[in-house]
């Protein structure tokens, strides 16, 4: 029986007899004594082996490789001084090994090296094809462990402090409108028909609280076949909440509880008893964007009105089609960043033109008042314009003011782009440095422009704000963002719990009262059997562990991922199947199979 975990030894273990299980993740001969650094999931312990002290072992020792998998028997022992590591947590002991035994060689090549001593990095589609090894590495090792410690947290809190209780709901179900597309699976017994896999449980929570359950929460697998980043997989996992009779602000206030418990559990780290809230309209007047990265200032200024009536009629025009001039100040940025830059072919003028801009003018701000600008600006500023703009930009000598002029959607999105790029160049994001607030107030429609309708901003089941109830078509909507650090995090909403009303909402999108009973009507009739008022949220549990491990990835957070190509590099899914599977699930494919590979 093993009776420690290697990770785990401390000077409290001296004298102790310890019997470790796990990997050599290191052996190094030091001329007649051999170190094994001996891994398993908890860390690494120093294992000794000489000829005098463990006459017995050595010869084995002397035969062990990276990564053989060995039982190892010996007495914990207090290092010599010299050889104390305080890097290590187990490096105050080292252990004389009385038995090896080894339980399984490596039989092949390493295809790169585990060795939580080596630093190497190694490319991703490796790591991702031999997953179980890079699972192995310190890296992975700990956000997997990170993140299991906030399942943990999150389940403890909500079931024993808060009262809540997990449900499962179903994976084959039917299309779930969270705006992507469905992964499909065709039904064997049912000919011609198809489950969808949720892309995310809210139908069915909603149901749970018509049920009466009061709190739901689950750690609920969600699919949705979308065009990925590293922030998106096909298969991602939500921390999926509802709640009955409670308010937006009662349901912000416990999800501010929970967050903070998981800060302080996890990081250590005492988060503010409330969080700050911005409207989605001040967002984007601030930011350019709903999700505001807060962690540095460099807000945008509006001066549309400014330049309606310039003769530079890449300003004024842009204002006459009902479109905006926006500012972003960048103090110092008259030194930091060239022309060069700013113009075609630059890299800022590739971030601009990446939110659609086409085109960043700019004024440099010299002392004494001087300005300097293309030509055409120039001409056409008036001093009173001029004062007004870098009294209202606060800017000083030194300042290079970025202009956006266009649509104004494409203007904040190409403004908040050029932001963020230059508030990391510049080093205005301290590593300590934390930004966690809600947008609320959301639209409760946006435009969809190729299908010449209306479309749920959130979802078609969130209820607008009772104020503006008069007309859903321009209301705002009764949901709430969490972003962190300018990443959505969570999202939800108090949804309808009134057949009219939701009947309202469909139209408003263009469901027909026929496609509505067709796809939710299971939903429109439960709401006439006593629905009390619910609502909920929902977090990306995998972007959530990423910022709390300081990863960049998603891909990083999850233990077997999919690649950008949504492929599993380990077991070559998606893959061909059998033409005798196809056919008992009565499907002709359109295209040939590829041959399998
Ligand atoms: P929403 O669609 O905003 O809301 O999703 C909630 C959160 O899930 C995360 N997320 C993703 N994470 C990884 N990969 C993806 N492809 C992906 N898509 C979304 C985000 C997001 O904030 N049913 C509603 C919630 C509700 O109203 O209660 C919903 O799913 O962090």
């Amino acid at each position: 029986m093993r009776t420690h975990y290697c990770g785990d030894l401390r000077g409290v273990h001296i004298g102790q007899t310890t019997t470790l299980f796990g990997w050599v993740d290191r052996r190094r001969d030091h001329g007649g004594v051999i170190f094994i650094d001996l891994r398993d999931r908890s860390g690494t312990v120093q294992i000794v082996s000489d000829p005098e002290r463990t006459p017995l072992t050595y010869p084995k020792a002397e035969l062990l490789r990276n990564e053989y998998v060995v039982k190892v028997q010996g007495q914990v022992t207090q290092r010599p001084e010299a050889s104390l590591n305080p890097k290590i947590a187990t490096g105050e002991v080292e252990i004389y090994a009385e038995t090896i035994e080894v339980l399984n060689a490596v039989h092949q090549q390493l295809p790169f090296q585990v060795s939580s001593a080596d630093t190497e990095s190694v490319r991703e589609e490796l790591r991702l094809k031999y997953r179980y090894l890079d699972l192995r590495r310190e890296r992975m090792r700990s956000n997997l462990m990170l993140r299991h410690e906030l399942i943990k947290t999150i389940r403890r809190y909500l079931e024993d402090v808060q009262g809540f209780i997990e449900v499962e709901t179903p994976i084959l179900t039917r299309s779930t409108p969270e705006g992507a597309r469905d992964y499909l699976v065709p039904s064997r017994v049912n000919e011609g028909e198809w489950f969808a896999l949720p892309q995310s449980p809210q139908l069915f929570k909603q149901l749970l609280m018509v049920s009466g359950f009061d709190r739901y929460y689950q750690v609920a697998r969600c699919f949705r076949d979308e065009d990925l980043r590293a922030d998106r997989q096909p298969e991602f996992t939500q921390l999926d909440m509802e709640m009955s009779f409670m308010t937006q602000e009662e349901i912000m206030q416990l999800n501010e509880d929970l967050i903070r418990h998981v800060f302080k559990t996890l990081k250590g780290v005492e988060l503010p008893s409330v969080f700050p809230r911005i409207t989605y309209a001040e967002a984007l007047e601030r930011y350019g964007c709903d999700r505001p990265d807060a962690r540095f200032g460099l807000e945008l200024v509006d001066a549309s009105d400014l330049f309606k009536a310039s003769g530079f009629k890449v300003f004024s025009g842009a204002i006459a089609q009902g479109g905006s001039v926006k500012v972003l100040p960048i103090p110092g940025g008259n030194d930091q960043i060239s022309n060069v830059r700013i113009k075609p072919g630059g890299d800022l003028f590739r971030v601009a033109s990446e939110g659609g801009a086409k085109g960043l003018a700019y004024i440099r701000v010299r002392e004494g008042g001087e300005v300097d600008t293309i030509g055409a600006i120039k001409d056409n500023l008036t001093p009173e314009q001029l004062s007004t703009l870098l009294e209202r930009t606060q800017a000083q000598p030194g300042h290079l003011l970025l202009f956006g002029a266009g649509p104004t959607d494409i203007v904040n999105a190409s403004l908040s782009r050029v932001r963020l790029a230059v508030g990391e160049e510049l080093g205005l994001i301290r590593p300590d440095d934390l930004s966690l607030l809600w947008v609320v107030d959301f639209p409760m429609f946006e435009w969809n422009a190729d299908e010449k309708r209306l479309e749920a901003l959130h979802h078609p089941f969130t209820s607008p704000k009772p104020e503006d109830r008069h007309d859903v078509k321009t209301a705002r909507a009764q949901a709430y963002d969490l972003v962190y650090n300018g990443l959505e995090i969570g999202g939800g909403s108090l949804r309808i719990y009134e057949t009219e009303l939701q009947q309202e909402v469909f139209a408003a999108i263009g469901l027909s009262e026929a496609e509505a009973t067709s796809k939710f009507g299971f939903l429109l009739e439960a709401f006439n059997y006593g629905t009390p008022p619910h609502g909920g949220i929902a977090y990306g549990l995998d972007r959530l562990v990423m910022l709390l491990a300081g990863e960049e990835s998603i891909r990083d957070t999850i233990a077997f991922p999919k690649t950008q190509q949504a492929r599993c590099l380990m077991t070559q899914a998606p893959s061909t199947v059998d033409a005798k599977q196809l056919k008992e699930l009565h499907i002709r494919p359109a295209l040939e199979p590829r041959p399998a590979q």
